[in-house]
């Protein structure tokens, strides 16, 4: 972890209403967290407790309801205006890689560069370089389609870091894949976690992803959202596949499963 005097992102009070045609919903009471600079930290939680409430808005496409939301120690929204300095600290990764069909894969890299005007020799190195960070060499000109579920997020991974950001949010990044692919993702996400050095968020509903992968678990609790437990977890780094079988990595899962099923 870095030594930064502020923390990477840090929500102060941070609480969202949803406005409905019937009453407005709670989606998250006021919430207090800050993320360290560096930090790989996972929000787990039921369905609906406001896991992709949180990191839509530290990535600036819903607004609070209330309290304030500093990225790299500057406030993301300024008068009910995103401030858009904080917003390029800010890659995001859904649970669909949303690659654009027409695109080859370089180009989808590269979009986020041609929209900030990178001249194009210059982008198109930039998408090579994070096509071998991601594993996906050789595929630059390949259609999406082209490319296993498994690739096309890697893609994915690779445009949310082209114009190299401080911080990755990952709504649910493996959850449309197969078991084995998912676990191979774990294994790469770690590795470009702790090549790049990027502060991470990411939010699963897997209990064992967010062990393996979390230096620290905020475990949300529903209706309305809030923060039921933190948990440190200081498996050493890297961590291989075997650690799921160790007695110590499978007593975390059967707590964070047993606090799952009382809170949801
Ligand atoms: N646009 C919306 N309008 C109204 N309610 C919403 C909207 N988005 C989410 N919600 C509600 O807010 C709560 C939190 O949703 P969400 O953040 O998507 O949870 P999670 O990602 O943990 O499943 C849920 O009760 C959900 O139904
Ligand atoms: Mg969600």
């Amino acid at each position: 972890m870095g030594t930064a005097a502020h923390p990477a992102i840090e929500l102060a009070g941070i609480e969202k209403w949803y406005g409905t045609r019937d009453a407005p919903v709670h989606a998250l009471a006021a919430t207090d967290l800050g993320v360290a600079e560096g930090e790989f930290l996972v929000l787990l939680g039921p369905s609906g407790c406001g896991k992709t409430t949180i990191l839509r808005m530290i990535g600036g496409l819903i607004e609070p309801t209330g309290g304030n939301l500093l990225v790299e120690g500057r406030p993301l929204w300024r008068d009910g205006a995103r401030e858009s300095a904080a917003l390029s600290d800010l890659g995001m990764v859904f649970q669909d890689a949303n690659l654009f069909p027409w695109l080859t894969i370089e180009q989808n890299v590269a979009l986020p560069l041609e929209l900030k005007g990178v001249a194009k020799a210059e982008r198109l190195a930039r998408a090579r370089e994070l096509a071998a960070l991601v594993g996906i060499q050789g595929f630059e000109r390949r259609w999406p389609r082209e490319l296993s579920g498994g690739m096309r997020q890697r893609a994915a991974i690779a445009r949310a870091l082209s114009y190299d950001p401080r911080i990755l949010l990952m709504d649910e990044p493996f959850g449309a894949l197969d078991a084995m692919t998912r676990e191979a993702m774990n294994l790469e996400l770690q590795r470009i976690w702790l090549e790049t050095q990027k502060t991470v968020v990411l939010v699963t509903h897997s209990i064992a992803e967010a062990v393996f992968l979390a230096d620290r678990i905020v475990l949300l609790s529903p209706r309305p959202g809030r923060i039921d437990t933190v948990l440190t977890v200081d498996f050493p780094r890297p961590r291989a596949p075997l650690l799921q079988s160790t007695p110590e990595f499978q007593a975390i899962v059967r707590n964070l499963r047993v606090r799952l099923a009382e809170i949801s």
